[in-house]
């Protein structure tokens, strides 16, 4: 049982969190940490808020979200530049702020080109996508979506997305820290994390476009062949494993089965003693000559909520998650990737970079923002109790610890080395969890079932 005062305090810290642009409530800082540089923790990040949104949507507190929603229908860009320097058509930025400028207030948006690193914001129209499809379910309220700017805002959004580039396959091609994680951590290229994010944004479009003319019907045919492609290629369970254990590689033309030429010697050793024989997940990436083994979160609890993952294969990824709870549990849940970058492999994937050393932050860190997720992917699967196990054990430590960024150690024992303290996500990830545990009919802004017409 988690104590309602708990609840409380963490309702408390949400708000105090909320930022105003002409007096009306549109967003959440990152973080309200006065002990550690700012950076841009005071921003309003889009991937940060859809946790905020999904909260405050269960809670009945339903302004802010369509606030935010409509801000970011004004931000996002409109016009096809033949400039790299201009915002391109259709991309959503992945912060945004309120800055005074000789009194008056206005709307400073970071599509990338200030942030750490440069990293392009490929997740925040997804997000979008989510966040409208889930305001839509929680109010009833089609008039928004109704709107012509939100029809185009879907539209051009879509139009980025489904757009064809220089390959052939239905998986999105991604640069470096595209998403949730913003740095080099190998997750470029075609990350599970990202292509099961668009199978959820693609499948929230469908709800929300109001004819079922070319932009649904392009929808309908991707989503289709994004499912066979991630099933056939990134799904990982023993048979799976075996088989591409016993890959012939060098194979040219449309028939061959190991299409991506993986060489079977990257499978570690220690992969095959840590799998479970009835678990199973989605693999990190697959690309060329690549199959990334390594387990990541976010896409995989994604993959149950939104159907992109089968019954079985769900109950598998539960299976795992129970099984291996002390690594993709751990003390804090939710472990963003497991197994952590060690050695050579930190050095030259990471960049060096100390702050993903291992065990720590991105890379193989645990982030309680997660709990949402699992909560909901463990309703879905009919797995409840895991995720009332996972909440009741980081409740009191969450709220003593000012609701960490993130917590580090193989098993996410300590504070997160440079994690901030009151981080809004951490907050409305446990505040979404539950009241998706005490609740399950909230499961339902999420939740996706995959029937193709
Ligand atoms: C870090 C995280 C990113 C998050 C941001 C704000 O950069 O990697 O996912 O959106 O902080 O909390």
């Amino acid at each position: 049982m988690i104590d309602t005062k708990l609840i409380d305090t963490a309702w408390c810290e949400l708000y105090k969190s909320v930022i105003e642009y002409k007096g009306q409530p549109v967003g959440t800082v990152a973080a309200r940490d006065p002990g550690i540089d700012i950076l841009n923790y005071d921003h309003c990040f889009v991937r940060d808020f859809a946790v905020s949104a999904l909260a405050f949507l269960m809670r009945g507190d339903t302004e802010i979200v369509r606030n935010f929603l409509t801000i970011m229908v004004e931000l996002q860009g409109k016009v096809k530049y033949m400039n790299c320097f201009m915002v391109g058509k259709g991309l959503m930025p992945a912060s945004f702020r309120v800055v005074k400028t000789d009194g008056i207030a206005q709307l400073e948006a970071d599509f990338g080109e200030k942030s750490i690193a440069r990293v392009s914001p490929v997740d925040s129209g997804l997000w979008w996508l989510i966040v409208l499809r889930a305001y839509v379910r929680a109010t009833g309220d089609t008039t928004l979506i109704k709107q012509p700017e939100f029809q185009q805002a879907i539209k051009l959004t879509l139009e980025l997305f489904l757009e064809p580039h220089f390959d052939m396959r239905p998986t999105l091609l991604v640069t470096d820290g595209a998403y949730m994680i913003d740095r080099r951590m190998g997750v470029y290229g075609y990350p599970f994390d990202i292509q099961s994010l668009l199978f959820a944004a693609l499948s929230a479009a469908r709800e929300l476009l109001i004819e079922d003319g070319y932009y649904y019907r392009s929808i309908t045919e991707r989503l289709t062949h994004l499912s066979v492609h991630l099933q056939n290629y990134y799904w990982l369970d023993f048979d799976r494993l075996n088989t591409i254990y016993r890959y012939n590689v060098e194979g040219y033309g449309s028939q061959v089965i190991n299409a991506f030429n993986i060489q079977p010697s990257t499978i570690k050793p220690a992969l095959i003693d840590w799998l479970p024989a009835k678990g199973g997940y989605f693999a990190g990436n697959v690309g060329p000559g690549r199959m990334d083994f390594r387990y990541f979160a976010q896409g995989n609890l994604l993959a149950i909520v939104s159907s992109l993952a089968t019954q079985d294969q769900s109950h598998k990824i539960m299976a795992l998650i129970e099984q291996r709870w002390n690594d993709l549990i751990g003390q804090m849940p939710v472990k963003l990737c497991f197994p952590a970058l060690e050695g050579n492999d930190w050095e030259i994937v990471t960049g060096a970079d100390p702050k993903n050393s291992a065990w720590s932050y991105h890379n193989g860190g645990n982030w309680p923002f997660l709990l949402w997720l699992f909560a909901a992917a463990a309703q879905k699967s009919g797995h409840p109790t895991l995720a009332m196990r996972a909440l009741e054990s980081a409740a009191e430590r969450l709220a003593d610890e000012c609701w960490p960024e993130y917590f580090d150690g193989h098993y996410g024992q300590l504070v997160g080395k440079e994690a901030r303290r009151f981080q809004s996500w951490s907050v409305a990830g446990f505040l979404a969890a539950y009241q998706l545990l005490e609740q399950p009919s909230q499961l339902n802004l999420i939740e996706f079932g995959f029937q193709l017409n």
